[in-house]
């Protein structure tokens, strides 16, 4: 049976791999931000997959639109309020809601409470205007009025009936003090082949 010692040449050897590692990782709030083929502002950035070689890549990075949304204090507990991102073209309809003290997933605010997600389902493009609700600790955004799918805004607009099979598009909320800017998206908006159309 073997014993492993580690000696000093080792422990250089995992540093140098670990800081490699990290050059090339994006957190998962820049892959979040920055995901997609296409953007509003894009710049070129190259990163170092072998430190000390010459190889390098250079990697397209594109940001989403910051708009602002609303001011926290303004929100009323499980009264969405509408909005368009992150453009005024197709399917861009939106809402934010502040879920009355249930924490979501990807939620902000002092109780992790608030929410925005596309409004368009994921099945077959359905309107789910003026269909959310709030019972109890479910927080539901349908059902969709084609096929009746409905969505769960507390687990990241996952599908919790019905024929939609991905969840809802969720808007990434960051909040400045009282204001809460859209930042981001997670999913794709239902019709369009990338959500950043205007590039
Ligand atoms: S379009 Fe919404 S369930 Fe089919």
């Amino acid at each position: 049976m073997s014993t492993e010692t580690s000696t000093p040449r080792d422990e250089q050897k995992q540093e140098r791999s670990a800081a490699a590692h990290n050059k090339v990782m994006l957190t998962r709030r820049q892959f979040l931000l920055y995901s997609g083929s296409t953007a509003v502002a894009a710049s070129t950035i190259s990163i170092s997959l072998f430190p000390g070689s010459a190889q390098a890549a250079q990697a397209r990075v594109v940001s989403y639109p910051r708009k602002f949304i609303a001011r926290l204090s303004e929100l009323k507990d499980n009264v969405p309020v509408d909005f368009n991102y992150p453009d005024e073209l197709a399917n861009s309809s939106a809402m934010i809601v502040k879920m009355g003290g249930v924490q979501a997933g990807g939620g902000i605010g002092p109780k992790r409470d608030v929410v925005a997600f596309n409004y368009i389902c994921t099945h077959q493009g359905g309107p789910l205007q003026g269909s959310y609700v709030a019972e109890g600790p479910h927080r539901i955004l349908g059902q969709c009025p084609l096929h009746l799918s409905t969505y769960d805004l507390r687990r990241h607009g996952i599908v919790v009936s019905g024929q939609a099979y991905e969840s809802l598009p969720q808007v990434l909320l960051e909040l400045d003090g009282d204001d809460i800017y859209a930042v981001g998206m997670m999913g794709l908006i239902f019709g369009r082949h990338k959500n950043l159309l205007e590039s």
